[in-house]
């Protein structure tokens, strides 16, 4: 026979008759001549009761089953005379794949999230989790999805890289020369290093997503990036996933557009597609969740320019523990009071300075600004960070001098700017940010498998 998987099972409108289930005991409990099982298989959050008589052969071996332990199934699916459930097993047959002993951490219903970050590898076994990470499974469908049907190209860009994007020096170094030998030179020698020269993990695709606008179109990157910045906080992993597109013939309110139609999609796509996962989040997570996800798929974003902004943070009465200035970088204070507080409600912040903003912005006609784009969120501050691109090769240059980049390894990207430069625009979305957004979860190394960050690499 044929496995079912509990999802399919569950939504049978009629029995089948005999079927077969394997997965996981989660609660087993004895009465007089039977045992329930509750069974669960990873496919959803719902369980499947299995009711195994004393009539089984193996009836000694199925009292013996404890939580954690793996099993196969056979039996009539039967109507459930139980609340809250509509099948059941009548088990014709248990076959005991493996026993989890009494050291199974899994034993209570509920664990804090700090516990279970110390059992990673356990933790998609609970509800939460598992509710967790098949949203997250079912968001990176839905992204490809979106984007297939607006007609984008799908681009893998390197994760190695000679360039540094953000221009933050907050990166990982990859080489393939031995630390002795570092040590005896007393220097390295990156011109003897596997790529002849300095190379790291990617802090975005960026730069090569703009070389495909500007040959295909529209195109996203959808991978992992890496930022060796020392911040340990709930927002930020040393790895994470970022989504980015990237459109030729776009300018900012493009851009923005594109934003708040993505975030849009992809959150309509969660309630659609995942409601048994996002209902455990509305109602035992967060209790305000439902009516953050009501106001970002029914109202319009805002949009604020930074020097508005810095108005609005100044003249407000709330205390910061940082003072905003023109010129100074926001920080998750005042990104939260704008969107929370101010806004209640996503909020596009445009045209920041452009001494705290990397050299590919594209600089206003004020030569004080760039055409950047935050996108800030209620719970959560900064979820989206793009812009317009500088498109004029002298600007760009100019630019690139004021800021001492090394020319020598922007050859490429500036070689766009002067073969059919056309204005483009993008951003990138922080994954992992976006999971924390429409699921309430409120730390981010809870909505990646397994977080890194710094003076942790577990797993
Ligand atoms: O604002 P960022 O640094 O933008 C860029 O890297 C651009 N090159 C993207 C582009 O225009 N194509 O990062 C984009 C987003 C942030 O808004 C945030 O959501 C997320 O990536 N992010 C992080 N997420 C988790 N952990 C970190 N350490 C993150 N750093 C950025
Ligand atoms: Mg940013």
């Amino acid at each position: 026979m044929e496995r079912t998987k509990v999802n399919a099972l569950l939504a049978l409108d009629t029995t089948p008759g005999q079927v077969l289930v394997k997965g996981w005991v989660r609660t087993k409990r004895a009465s007089k001549n039977f045992l329930f099982m509750e069974i669960n298989d990873g496919s959803c959050l719902k369980n499947i009761q299995v009711i195994a008589s004393d009539d089984l052969d193996n009836y000694a071996d199925i009292e013996r089953i404890t939580t954690g332990s793996a099993v196969i199934i056979t039996g009539d699916l039967i109507k459930s005379p139980g609340k809250g459930q509509n099948w059941e097993i009548q088990a014709a047959d248990v076959q005991v794949v493996a026993i989890a002993p009494e050291t199974y951490p899994l034993q209570k219903k509920r664990h804090s999230d700090e516990f279970l970050r110390t059992i990673a590898h356990l933790r998609p076994r609970t509800n939460k989790y598992g509710a967790a990470f098949r949203i997250r499974s079912e968001m990176a469908q839905a992204v490809h999805k979106f984007y297939h049907e607006k007609g984008f190209r799908y681009l893998t860009s390197p994760l190695i890289t000679g360039s540094d994007c953000e221009g933050a020096g907050e990166m990982f170094r990859v080489t393939s020369i031995d630390p002795e030998t570092i040590q005896k030179e007393g220097k390295i020698d990156f011109s003897k290093d596997f790529f002849g020269q300095e190379s790291n993990l990617t802090v975005s695709g960026q730069l090569s997503a703009e070389m495909f606008a500007l040959s295909l179109g529209d195109v996203y990157t959808f991978g992992p990036t890496f930022r060796a910045e020392n911040s340990n906080t709930s927002r930020h992993v040393a790895e994470f996933w970022m989504l980015e597109p990237e459109m030729a013939f776009c300018d900012l309110d493009g851009n923005m557009d594109h934003g708040e139609e993505l975030v849009k999609y992809l959150t309509r796509h969660a309630l659609d597609h995942c409601s048994d996962d996002m209902g455990l989040f509305m109602n035992f997570v967060d209790k305000s969740l439902r009516g953050r996800i009501d106001t970002i798929l029914n109202k319009e974003f805002d949009r604020i320019p930074y020097t508005e902004a810095i108005d609005i943070l100044k003249k407000s009465k709330k205390k910061f523990e940082f003072k905003v200035e023109f010129g100074t970088d926001l920080q998750s204070e005042h990104e939260r009071y704008l969107a929370e507080e101010y806004c209640k409600k996503p909020v596009f912040l445009t045209d920041y300075p452009k001494t705290i903003k990397p050299f590919y912005m594209r600089v206003n006609d004020d030569d004080k600004t760039v055409a950047a784009v935050d996108l800030l969120v209620p719970g959560i501050g900064e979820l989206i960070g793009g812009s317009q691109r500088e498109e004029r090769l002298d600007v760009l240059e100019n630019r690139m001098k004021e800021m001492a980049l090394p020319r020598e390894h922007y050859w490429w990207y500036l070689d766009s700017r002067k073969y059919g430069s056309v204005p483009h625009s993008g951003f990138g979305l922080g994954f992992e940010r976006f999971l924390m957004l429409i699921t309430g979860i409120s730390n981010i190394r809870d909505v990646i498998p397994f977080p890194r960050t710094p003076g942790s690499i577990d797993f």
